[in-house]
């Protein structure tokens, strides 16, 4: 059996603090799309860490963590993760496991990237620069290097052949840029990744099913950053949603029970592209101060905005959401006035629908204003001494998307989510 957390907007919902709070319940987190790209953080003896590959059940002693093989993975950044990890006590080789199949990140990858983004001019899709991209357009154009070919003796050889097609391509871009440095960083992770337990991550998952393991897959991004169904082109290069589960770890859909939709109390988004509800004034300041909107893995301020039901519904109906997560309920309390964005209005007539190409047409949303509860709520514990403006709020969102939100969180802390019953 196996239930999904994954993100229902532009990303950064929170997923991190979410799985981690879930996680004694399962026997085995599992990623699986997305690299370092991703930043997932977590408070753990209240302090900071943000996790970009390593699922983040790692913190808990008896979970088994798998890197599945729709993940594209950077074995730079992972040692440094892993070495992160170890600085809180965590025997990070006992439990994290890595799939054969996952697809792995050069330093080509994260030039052709850079590359990529400086010819799109005003167009630019604000990538984390990570080299996501050009390692999926291996994966898909059939070159990739796998984690797998690190126990080839003749992986070298391999690399150097990629390589220097990157070489050609970053050439005809006529894009300069001195990888040695990384290079020489590349080979150290690759040494350290051997000492991993490198599995068939496919038969490892569908083992652990059949003996009545409980698996938990961690989405990265989220839905309106899916390479399908995202703000394309201004998306990952990944499916994000919960399909992407039965590609990425190699699990059968209908082995899938729950699937948890993250969605922030309100709206941000990191890097460019369409975004609906922005508000490019001070209350979006405002809630980029008190969210502290910076993104985990690049540092970027987020833009921020209202809550979008009209993007929510569709993130749940392409996920198949059972159940609904509201994070960063607490950025809300010193608000007068709240807005939730109901119907996009273009050319003049009210829709429920995204369009096909958000960034071809003038998105006007049509909100319907909430009373805000203007009460500190970060430090309650029970749904029922919450606001009555607040469950107003999680009613009006509920009858909306027609999934109900079953968890609140009310701070960044691993104690701070309310059941809401
Ligand atoms: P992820 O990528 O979805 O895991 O989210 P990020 O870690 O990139 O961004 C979420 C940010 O919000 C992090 O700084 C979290 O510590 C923080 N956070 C998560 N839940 C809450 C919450 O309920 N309230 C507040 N104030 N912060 C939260
Ligand atoms: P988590 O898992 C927010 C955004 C980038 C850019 C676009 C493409 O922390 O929620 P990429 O590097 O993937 O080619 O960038 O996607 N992006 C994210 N935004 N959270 C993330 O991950 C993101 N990962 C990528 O800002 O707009
Ligand atoms: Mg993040």
């Amino acid at each position: 059996m196996v239930d999904v957390i994954l993100g229902l907007q532009w990303g950064d919902e929170g997923k991190g603090k979410i799985v981690d709070f879930f996680a004694p319940e399962y026997d085995i987190i599992a990623r699986f799309q997305g690299g370092p790209n991703a930043g997932h953080t977590l408070y753990v003896k209240d302090k900071k860490i943000v996790l970009h590959q390593i699922p983040s059940g790692i913190f808990h002693d008896k979970t088994v963590n798998l890197i599945g093989n729709g993940v594209v993975l950077d074995a730079v950044t992972l040692k440094k993760e892993c070495e992160t990890v170890a600085s809180f006590g965590v025997d990070y080789t006992k439990n994290l496991y890595i799939s054969r199949r996952a697809n792995l990140i050069l330093p080509t990858h994260r030039a052709l990237d850079k590359a990529s983004e400086s010819l799109k001019g005003n167009d630019k899709i604000g990538s984390t620069l990570k080299g996501i991209g050009p390692a999926y357009m291996d994966k898909t154009g059939r070159n990739a290097l796998r984690v797998g070919d690190l126990l080839d003796k003749n992986f070298t050889s391999q690399y150097i052949k990629l390589r220097l097609k990157h070489q050609k391509l970053l050439d005809s871009m006529h894009f300069q840029e001195d990888i040695s440095a990384w290079e020489d960083e590349f080979f150290e992770g690759i040494e350290f990744m051997r000492k991993f337990k490198i599995v068939n991550g496919e038969y490892f998952i569908n083992d652990k099913i059949s003996q009545g393991k409980k698996v938990l897959a961690e989405g990265a991004q989220g839905s309106m950053l899916d390479v399908d169904f995202g703000t394309f082109p201004f998306v990952t290069s990944s499916s994000t949603i919960s399909a992407g589960v039965c590609t990425g770890l190699g699990v059968a859909p209908q082995k899938i029970k729950e699937v948890v939709g993250v969605t922030k109390a309100y709206c941000t988004r990191v890097g460019g592209g369409p975004f609906p509800t922005e508000l490019n004034d001070e209350t979006g300041e405002k809630l980029r101060k008190i969210g502290n909107e910076f993104g985990a893995t690049t540092g970027r301020p987020r833009r921020c905005g209202w809550i979008d039901l009209v993007a929510l519904k569709f993130a749940c109906m392409i996920n198949g959401v059972t159940q609904l997560v509201m994070t960063k309920a607490d950025v809300l309390d010193a608000f007068d006035e709240l807005k939730v964005c109901s119907a996009y209005k273009i050319d003049g007539t009210e829709q429920q629908e995204v369009p096909y190409q958000m960034t071809k047409v003038i998105i006007d949303p049509v909100y319907v204003s909430a009373e805000g509860w203007n009460t500190d709520t970060s430090k309650l514990t029970d749904y029922a001494s919450l606001p009555v403006r607040m469950k107003n709020y999680v009613t009006h969102i509920n009858n909306h998307l027609g999934v109900d939100i079953r968890y609140i969180s009310n701070g960044p802390g691993r104690e701070q989510i309310i059941p809401a019953l």
